[in-house]
């Protein structure tokens, strides 16, 4: 055996209701048949004008005079009327949808119906938790439910296309969008990718109530540099494929309709114009045939990053990149037809894009009938208290216990007084999150109404603000004006702290603290809440403290003061009784951290599954790859969470020591529920164990498995030995080890 190497892999066992999630890649099968012969005759009969027009999506804002925009609405209209916009985003209800396409039936020589897409990240009405949350619950099905029910009601409002799953793989907790992604692991977005795309999309695009799904943003935009919204992205082929790319290559074979690209560049070139990722990679090497959307103007934005001199020659650069239609950037409406007359774009450019929109457009049955998702019975079918019952469930799935000191949690019965402090205690808003669609503003269940009514009428419960976390307006567009002086309301909050048995503090972020251009240099927690914190610790320490919020935040002072900490993100809708539910006992929290907690800010971008440096010694005398003031490991690391009750691992055990790489090998080991009285995840169980219950689990590891993209520049395996880590986190593992043969 030559060239032995070492290499680690990990596979994490969760626990909850049982179901095994391993190696979901099947394709997404369309029931449309002779797609393309339809496309190719619809294509031949557009003149290039049409052609162009198919490659535009206009913003909406509808109202029924017309698409309200900063552009000239009149001229946006006559267009629509002349069947020269391929889509429009931001159009809602299906009374506006059917107008707009019916400007177009109605008046269009080739009456090709728009798609109508909308930002449907974490549910529509019904909101779910946000992304980076909802992950934790690493249950898939319940992942790929919430964006079925996010469909439907997508459909009811007139939409059939949503720009989503965002499975950009994100490692810095300064990135404000770090919480619309899956965090910081590719399998596990990767296998989140395909649960979503299967979940908006069914196994039939053409179904009533599927939407076309959108993997974005293409491609590494999660690795912003210093975690700043849109900033440059330095990023080598062994990183992007082996880190970035897996997630969008699960969504393409999951059939996912669309991609779109991203602002960032990546070594000088913006997405936009990168010919290499759009189409080598994405439409030559994995041959998916969808169409790629730019994001909102990221193809004029080509002159600011240099690369392009005016909207003209960014419209080309896009183009011949592979970016088939241009999201309110009016790049192509202006340039795309003159580019071709003049020869500088080959018309055959343009053929393949509008073929890939026109295909989407068969598979989703627009075809057949263009106002297919403008139907007002779907939103009468709706049962909005079926779609509440499965944003708890998910919620509280996704709900990750850090820590349970003295057993505060769940609470006992035997409490009879609970103080419920903090700015998030009562705040409805908080928990939609950002990106909330149609979510309405403090539309969700608080923590303390939550509380209030699990608690029963023998439990007093006190509640106090204790503090605001900001001032003045909090909105999509305004970042939160942070409060640091007004401390009115500690004297209330001390005092219902003192006389009560034990203190359940919310705190975190506001929703609009995360989110698009939401970066920020400092990740604690904001403003007065962590001195209200110490103050409360004061005068009673038996607290619990629940934290809301976007991203990872850093809580070093509360992991060591604080016995108890339940991380409960952005859970949407219905957060106050999913909390409740865990506070109470009702469910046994189950939820694993999908991103690392870092001790200090200053350790961002922070992951598990780094490499080795060649000094990778964690001894004194040799720093060079840790900080001389705090560890490199992280405060709370991926897959953590624990539960009420305690799992124990026993010894791994292989069905070989060696493995040819036409072979595989069987991973077992037992896992007992005890409660009677470097690495790279491959795999993941949920498992539901009763009290003294023990279970064989399995996993099989194929040479498949062991592939990562090299400096051959291909994937492939390299022979040597290999070590299998188990267990409930990627920090606390079993391990056992065995050897890939290859000739
Ligand atoms: C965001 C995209 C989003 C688009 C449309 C952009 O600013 O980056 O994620 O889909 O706007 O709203």
């Amino acid at each position: 055996m030559t060239n032995m190497k070492k290499y680690t892999l990990l596979i994490i066992v969760l626990f909850y209701g049982g179901f095994i999630a391993l190696g979901q890649n099947s394709k997404i099968l369309s029931s449309v048949k002779n797609v393309e012969t339809k496309v190719d005759s619809v294509l031949a009969l557009m003149t290039l004008e049409e052609k162009v027009g198919q490659l535009i999506q206009y913003n909406g804002s509808w109202d029924l005079t017309g698409p309200a925009s900063e552009l000239d609405n009149k001229q946006k209209e006559e267009n629509i009327k002349k069947g020269l916009v391929g889509s429009m985003l931001n159009v809602l209800s299906v009374k506006a949808t059917k107008e707009a396409q019916k400007l177009l039936m109605e008046n269009s020589r080739m009456k090709i119906p728009m798609m109508f897409g909308y930002d449907v990240i974490h549910g529509y009405k019904t909101i779910f938790p946000v992304p980076l949350g909802e992950t934790a619950s690493w249950d898939l099905e319940a992942m790929e439910n919430s964006a079925r029910i996010a469909a439907i009601e997508s459909v009811a409002d007139g939409i059939n296309w949503t720009f989503s799953p965002m499975i950009d793989i994100s490692r810095d907790a300064r990135w404000g969008r770090i919480m619309e992604g899956s965090g910081e692991d590719p399998y596990l977005t990767s296998m989140v990718a395909v649960a979503k795309v299967k979940g908006y999309q069914g196994n039939d695009l053409s179904g009533d109530l599927t939407i076309a799904a959108t993997a974005k943003h293409f491609a590494g935009y999660g690795m912003a540099e210093a975690g700043r919204d849109y900033n440059t992205v330095n990023l080598g082929d062994n990183e992007l494929h082996n880190t970035v790319l897996p997630p969008f290559k699960a969504a393409a074979d999951a059939g996912v309709a669309t991609f779109m690209n991203s602002f960032n560049e990546i070594d000088g070139i913006p997405s936009t114009g990168n010919k290499h990722l759009q189409r080598d990679i994405l439409k030559g090497d994995w041959n998916w045939d969808g169409f790629v959307v730019s994001d909102w103007g990221s193809i004029p934005e080509m002159i600011s990053h240099g690369v392009a001199k005016d909207k003209k020659q960014a419209a080309e650069i896009a183009i011949k990149a592979g970016s088939d239609m241009d999201m309110e950037g009016g790049a192509y409406e202006a340039s795309l037809q003159e580019l071709v007359l003049e020869g500088s774009v080959d018309e055959k450019l343009i053929d393949d894009a509008v073929k890939r929109v026109l295909r989407v457009k068969f598979k989703l049955g627009l075809f057949d009938d263009p106002y297919k998702y403008s139907n007002p019975e779907v939103a009468a079918n709706i049962s909005y208290e079926d779609h509440k019952k499965a944003a708890r469930d998910v919620a509280r799935k996704s709900i990750v216990l850090l820590k349970n000191e003295n057993n505060l949690l769940p609470l006992k019965p035997e409490v009879k007084s609970i103080a419920v402090i903090g700015p998030l205690a009562n705040d409805k808003d908080s928990p939609i999150g950002n990106w909330r669609a149609q979510g309405e503003a403090n539309s969700a269940v608080s923590v303390l109404e939550g509380i209030k009514t699990a608690a029963g009428k023998d439990v007093k419960v006190n509640y106090a603000l204790g503090t605001t976390l900001g001032i003045g307006e909090r909105s999509f567009l305004m970042p939160l004006e942070i409060n640091t002086t007004d401390r009115s309301g500690f004297k209330e909050a001390l005092e219902i702290a003192k006389k009560s048995e034990l203190v359940i503090m919310v705190l975190g972020e506001d929703a609009f603290q995360t989110g698009e251009g939401r970066s920020q240099s400092k990740i604690g927690l904001a403003g007065l809440q962590q001195e209200l914190l110490k103050e409360i610790y004061k005068v009673n320490k038996n607290i619990i403290l629940v934290l809301i919020n976007g991203r990872p935040l850093e809580i070093s002072w509360s992991s060591e003061n604080i016995p108890t900490i339940v991380e409960a993100w952005q859970l949407g809708s219905e957060s106050g009784n999913a909390i409740a539910d865990v506070l109470f006992g009702k469910y046994n929290p189950s939820g694993k951290l999908p991103v690392s907690f870092p001790r200090t800010v200053g350790q961002e971008p922070l992951y598990y599954n780094q490499k080795n440096t060649g000094r990778p010694s964690s001894d004194l005398h040799v720093t060079y790859s840790h900080y001389t003031d705090v560890g490199k490991d992280a405060l709370f690391p991926f897959g953590f969470g624990l539960s009420y009750t305690q799992f124990e691992y026993g010894e791994i055990d292989l069905s070989a020591s060696e493995m040819n790489a036409d072979g595989n090998i069987e991973v077992s080991i037992p896992v007992t529920n005890t409660t009677r009285p470097v690495k790279e995840l491959k795999g993941f169980q949920l498992l539901d164990l009763n009290p003294g219950e023990s279970r064989i689990v399995k996993f099989v590891i194929d040479e498949k498995m062991l592939q990562f993209y090299t400096s051959n520049k291909i994937w492939e395996s390299e022979a040597g030995e290999f070590e299998v880590f188990v267990g409930g986190n990627s920090r606390d593992v079993k391990s056992a080890a065995f050897n890939l043969i290859k000739n």
